[in-house]
Parts: C-alpha cells; sequence; structure tokens
C-alpha cells in the first residue's frame, strides 16, 4: 500500500471509529460509567444538561463520520452536488456540536483548566465552521479549503483526545491530571499541524495542490 493510501485509509478508519462512538451512549446505560462516574447527581439529572450532551455527541459523530470524506478532490469532482449537500450537513453538524459542547464545556470534570481547555475549543470550532462557510458563500475556494482543513483538524480533537487518554493510563498518569492537559493538547497541536498543511500547499502550484489531496 502506497505511504498516502495508508494515511487515508487510517484517517478514514479514525474517523469512523470516534465517529460512531456516541452511539454508546444511546445503546448503553452510562450512569456510573466513564466521564458519567465523574458527573455529580445533580448535573445528570438537569435537563439543561442532558440536552446539550446529546445533542453536542450526536452533532458531534454526525461532522466526525461525513467531514473526511470532503477532503478528496475526485470525489469532489465526481459528485459535486453531494460535496455541497455533506458540506451543508457538516456545517450544521458542527455549529449544533460547537454550541452545545461549549455548555458541557462550563462543567467539565477537571475544572477550570478543562473549562478553559474545551471551551477554547469549542469557540475555535465554531468560528472556524463560520468562516469556511462564509468564504464559500463569497466564493472564495482557497480560503473556504484552508478554514475546513483548520476546522477538520479541530473535529479532530475528539479522535486525538481518545488516543491520549488511553496512553496517559498506560504511562500511568493520574486521570484528572492528564485529563487537565489533553483538554489542550487534544486540539492546539493539530491547529498547527493544519497551519503547516495550509502553507505547504500555499508553496505549490494549485493543479498538484488539488492532486494532492486525494
Ligand atoms: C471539537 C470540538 C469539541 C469540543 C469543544 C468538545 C467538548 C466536549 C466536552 C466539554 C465534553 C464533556 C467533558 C466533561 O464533562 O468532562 C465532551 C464529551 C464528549 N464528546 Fe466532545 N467535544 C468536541 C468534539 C467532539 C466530537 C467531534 C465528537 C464526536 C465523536 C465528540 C463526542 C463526545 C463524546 C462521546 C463525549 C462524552 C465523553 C466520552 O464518553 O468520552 N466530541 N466533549
Amino acid at each position: 500500500m502506497k505511504n498516502k493510501t495508508f494515511l487515508w485509509v487510517l484517517f478514514a478508519l479514525c474517523a469512523l471509529g470516534v465517529g460512531f462512538y456516541p452511539a454508546i451512549y444511546y445503546l448503553v446505560d452510562m450512569h456510573g460509567n466513564g466521564l458519567w462516574a465523574s458527573k455529580s447527581p445533580e448535573l445528570l439529572s438537569s435537563a439543561v444538561w442532558h440536552t446539550a450532551f446529546y445533542m453536542h455527541i450526536t452533532f458531534g459523530g454526525i461532522a466526525m463520520l461525513t467531514g473526511w470524506t470532503q477532503f478528496s478532490q475526485k470525489l469532489r469532482n465526481r459528485y459535486l452536488s453531494a460535496h455541497r449537500l455533506i458540506g451543508k450537513i457538516y456545517v450544521a453538524s458542527v455549529m449544533l456540536s460547537s454550541i452545545a459542547g461549549f455548555y458541557i464545556a462550563m462543567f467539565a470534570s477537571g475544572g477550570i483548566t478543562c473549562v478553559l481547555g474545551f471551551s477554547g475549543l469549542a469557540l475555535s470550532w465554531l468560528f472556524t465552521d463560520i468562516m469556511a462557510y462564509t468564504s464559500i458563500i463569497k466564493r472564495r475556494f482557497k480560503d473556504h479549503e484552508n478554514w475546513m482543513i483548520r476546522n477538520y483538524a479541530l473535529t479532530f480533537a475528539a479522535v486525538t483526545l481518545r488516543i491520549y487518554l488511553p496512553l496517559s493510563q498506560i504511562a500511568h498518569i493520574e486521570f484528572i491530571t492528564a485529563y487537565r492537559v489533553i483538554s489542550w493538547i487534544c486540539w492546539v497541536p493539530n491547529l498547527l499541524i493544519a497551519e503547516m498543511i495550509i502553507s505547504k500547499r500555499a508553496q505549490i502550484p494549485v493543479q498538484t495542490a488539488l492532486v494532492q489531496a486525494d
């Protein structure tokens, strides 16, 4: 398998694996399990928090599952109307999930460090989503591509978080200490990588840059 194909398969598998993960909250009673084990009974019985939580994980899952397909130039060229439809679903999903994510971030386990880490992620996620959408409305294609690269790098925080958390447990780092650090490192390095990809693509001619997206 070529390097590029391998990376695409890995990219898709991560997106699909984490994208379907929220389904567990619909299939299993999570009271006393995982993240919910660290929540107070008052918070768990709050209808507003509950609604926001399910809104966040459902639309976050849809964003994760749909977003990765949009980066293939081949798919864009062949099925432009599908790209537009999936794009609208993606933009709306990120909007709903980030607003709900911002709300549940206020109650994040791990205190102020996690509150700031996750709310910073939620605001950056919403901002890049709006920028990506408004740039395509104005038909600024390059800007649209660049904002979407940044935005999906932030969506991918859901993947990086779920890689770092088990690694921190293998390294025997206390859960809450790890969670505080991860609430930041799950997204800030992703954004830096997005900037590196954007500046690398800016150095190559347009035709080649498009082929490289496949
Ligand atoms: C990129 C922006 C995102 C932000 C700002 C964000 C924010 C949050 C916050 C604040 C929590 C609760 C943490 C706590 O209470 O300690 C959470 C949990 C969760 N989020 Fe997100 N999230 C994002 C992306 C996603 C995506 C794309 C998905 C879809 C897969 C997702 C799925 C979940 C799930 C399933 C949980 C429950 C925790 C668990 O069981 O692991 N999130 N998120």
